[in-house]
């Protein structure tokens, strides 16, 4: 019997990180895979769908310019309503804990139709930070079936909230599966590919051997406002005393991000601003690049896995094993302390040596194969199904 598996994602990271899942359920011939974005992102999920070449059978095309919290999980909810009743999925898979993530769950669980949470687990205990993923994580992992953890220490956050360990996988995190499928195509790409793309001049300071490169991100709805004037602040401090190196900076959409970030760093030669990167080019640049500065939750487990040294522009993290592996390190939003950090670490050898060198604790890319291994398994139990209705005895499961 064929398990019918739909895949909800609508954001960037979403998209790069059910990518994998995605591949795989296509291949196999005991699941039938259907996948409905939401485009909470527009352009930045169009990227990531074309490199990985996947084509959605639900488009709900949501996205306006400026959208809030509301707007997105009002229309996620009532597009899911009507493209869950038509698919009739056995299993509907979510990821992590954007609005997308949170609405769609909600859908799912007002037609009784189980859900698979991956990246479940983390938490940093602070409802604000980040805000509103923490309090969507913590809602969706309370309406999932099945949460699909990436390291032991998500799993233990779920058992302390009195979730079954017979519902909780450790799998790794599919952000790795991603990333060295895509790392490995880049290898192959001739050079020419960049120079073209960036344009000689940055792209001759990417190669320089004599030059430090330090990639910049930032989109975090905590950090509007005066965390983004006190980043940008020191990235034009650190440009203006180290002419020698660059800062070259993809600048998320988002017009909260947008408007501090060009109003305060377009005029420096040795910063560029660029637009959202496909998701190959950036995985060049985080190669090439010696340090990452930035909010996001995927390059906190990425430069690990790629061995460059991460400084975290956030008071707190969800993902605190890259910072006791000691290659990641927080450094908040105060100007003097992102300044300090990114001197300590660049012009420190030692120091360097060993943030670039620690280990990746997210994974070893199989991660989408083993939650794949437990939606198969799942689907040939009469055991797994007889635990499942015991729980949630009023929900209907065909697999
Ligand atoms: C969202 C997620 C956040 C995730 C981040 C990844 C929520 C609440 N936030 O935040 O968890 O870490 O995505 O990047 O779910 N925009 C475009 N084109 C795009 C994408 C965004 O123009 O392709 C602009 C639009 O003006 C849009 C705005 O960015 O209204 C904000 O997008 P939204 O998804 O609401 O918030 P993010 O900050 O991107
Ligand atoms: N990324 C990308 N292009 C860019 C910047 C980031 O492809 O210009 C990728 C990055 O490698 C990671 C993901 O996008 O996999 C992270 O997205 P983001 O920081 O927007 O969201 P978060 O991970 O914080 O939710």
């Amino acid at each position: 019997m064929t398990l019918k598996v739909m895949t909800v994602f609508g954001t960037r990271p979403e998209a790069i990180k059910m990518a994998p899942l995605v591949l795989g359920l296509e291949q196999m011939s005991c699941f039938e895979s259907v996948v409905c974005v939401t485009a909470q992102h527009r352009n930045m999920l169009d990227q990531v769908l074309s490199v990985f070449e996947i084509e959605p059978q639900y488009d709900l095309d949501l996205m306006s310019i400026d959208q809030d919290l509301y707007d997105v999980t009002a229309s996620v909810l009532l597009g899911m309503r009507d493209v869950l009743s038509e698919a009739c999925p056995d299993i509907v898979l979510v990821h992590g804990d954007t609005t997308t993530c949170l609405a769609a769950s909600l859908a799912a669980f007002y037609q009784n139709i189980p859900i698979g949470h991956v990246e479940a687990g983390l938490r940093t205990g602070d409802l604000q930070a980040p805000f509103p993923e923490e309090a969507n994580r913590l809602l969706v992992d309370g309406l999932s079936h099945y949460h699909f953890v990436p390291t032991q220490r998500a799993k233990q956050c779920l058992l302390s909230e009195n979730i079954s360990e017979s519902r909780v996988f450790v799998t790794g995190n599919t952000v790795i599966d991603a990333l060295l499928y895509v790392r490995d195509k880049v290898i192959t790409y001739p050079i020419v590919r960049w120079q073209q793309l960036f344009g000689l001049d940055l792209f001759e300071r990417i190669m320089s051997a004599r030059r430090f490169l330090i990639l910049i991100t930032g989109h975090r709805r905590e950090n509007f406002g005066q965390g983004f004037i006190n980043l940008c602040t020191a990235i034009k401090v650190l440009a203006q005393r180290h002419p020698n190196w660059d800062l070259v900076y993809p600048v998320h959409l988002n017009p909260n991000v947008q408007r501090p970030v060009r109003a305060m760093l377009s005029r420096l030669d040795n910063v560029f601003l660029i637009g959202p990167q496909e998701y190959e080019a950036f995985v060049w640049l985080m190669q090439r690049c010696d340090l990452i500065v930035t909010d996001s939750g995927g390059i906190q487990e990425e430069g690990p896995a790629l061995g460059k040294p991460v400084l975290v522009t956030r008071e707190v993290t969800e993902r605190p094993e890259a910072v006791e592996a000691k290659t990641v390190m927080l450094v908040g939003t105060d100007s003097g302390k992102i300044i300090n950090s990114v001197e300590q670490v660049l012009l420190d050898p030692a120091m360097y040596q060993s943030m670039s060198t620690a280990h990746n604790p997210y994974g070893d890319g199989q991660a989408a194969a083993c939650i794949l291994e437990v939606l198969q398994r799942m689907s040939h139990s009469s055991n797994a199904l007889k635990q499942f209705s015991i729980q949630r005895p009023k929900f209907n499961i065909n697999m």
